[in-house]
C-alpha cells in the first residue's frame, strides 16, 4: 500500500553546473576599467528581463533602472560621483542608476491581485512602505548584478555618489531615490583590484 504522500512526486530542480557558479560568484569579479566595446540595448534588456523574475515581498518589485548610455548623459552623471569613481564610471560603456521607486505600491492590484487592498494599506502605512522598499530594493539590485554576470558582462557597483544631487538630475518629480550606481560593460585594461579575502563560513554560519 502507497501513503499519500510516498504517492507525490517530487519535482526535479536542476543544480547550476560548475561552469554557471564560476561565471556568476567563484570566478565574477569586480570591473574598475572598462574597454571601449559597446553593450547594445538589447545585452541591458536582456539583465532586466532575468532580474524580473527573482522574488520580491508581496511581489511588489521596488527597483527602477536608468541606463546612462549616452555622452550628454555620461556628461550629467560624471560631477555626481565621488571623486574616485569617475575615471571608471567614464570608461564603462553604460552605468546603470538603480533606484527604489517610492510609490511602488501603487502597482500591487497588478502585482499581487489576490491581495489588491495592499495598494492602500501601504498607501496609510509609511513605515511599513519605507521598510519593505529598504529590504527589497537592495535585494533586487543583488539579483541585477548577478544578472549582468549572466549576460556575460562585468559589473562594478558604486556606493560612492552624491545621491542627492543624482536625484535632483535623474529624479526631479521626486518619485524615485537612488540606491546603487553599476557600470557595464567589457573588461579594460587592469580592470580588477586584487582579490580580497572572504570570511570563513566558521566566522559566519550558526547551526540550529
Ligand atoms: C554595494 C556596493 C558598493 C560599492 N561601492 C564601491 C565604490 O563606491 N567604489 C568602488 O571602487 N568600488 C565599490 N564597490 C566594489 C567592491 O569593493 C567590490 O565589489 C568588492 O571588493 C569585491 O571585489 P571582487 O568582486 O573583485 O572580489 C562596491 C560594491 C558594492 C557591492
Amino acid at each position: 500500500m502507497t501513503s499519500a504522500v510516498e504517492s507525490i512526486e517530487a519535482p526535479d530542480v536542476p543544480v547550476l553546473d560548475e561552469a554557471g557558479r564560476a561565471l556568476l560568484f567563484t570566478e565574477a569579479r569586480t570591473g574598475n576599467a572598462f574597454a571601449d566595446t559597446p553593450v547594445s540595448d538589447e545585452q541591458l534588456a536582456a539583465i532586466w528581463e532575468l532580474t524580473r523574475w527573482a522574488p520580491t515581498s508581496a511581489n511588489l518589485q521596488p527597483l527602477r533602472v536608468t541606463f546612462v548610455r549616452t555622452p550628454e548623459g555620461k556628461e550629467r552623471l560624471l560631477p555626481l560621483m565621488s571623486e574616485g569613481n569617475r575615471v571608471k564610471t567614464a570608461s564603462a560603456p553604460v552605468t546603470a542608476i538603480l533606484a527604489v521607486d517610492s510609490r511602488f505600491h501603487e502597482h500591487a492590484p497588478t502585482l499581487l491581485p489576490i491581495r489588491p487592498q495592499m495598494r492602500d494599506a501601504l498607501e496609510a502605512d509609511e513605515a511599513t512602505r519605507s521598510a519593505m522598499a529598504q529590504v527589497n530594493g537592495p535585494l533586487q539590485a543583488g539579483y541585477f548584478i548577478l544578472a549582468i554576470r549572466a549576460q556575460g558582462l562585468v559589473a562594478g557597483p558604486m556606493a560612492g555618489f552624491d545621491a542627492a544631487a543624482i536625484d535632483a538630475e535623474f529624479f526631479p518629480d521626486g518619485r524615485w531615490k537612488s540606491l546603487l550606481v553599476i557600470n557595464i560593460g567589457h573588461p579594460g585594461e587592469n580592470p580588477w583590484f586584487d582579490r580580497l579575502p572572504r570570511l570563513d563560513p566558521a566566522d559566519v554560519i550558526r547551526w540550529a
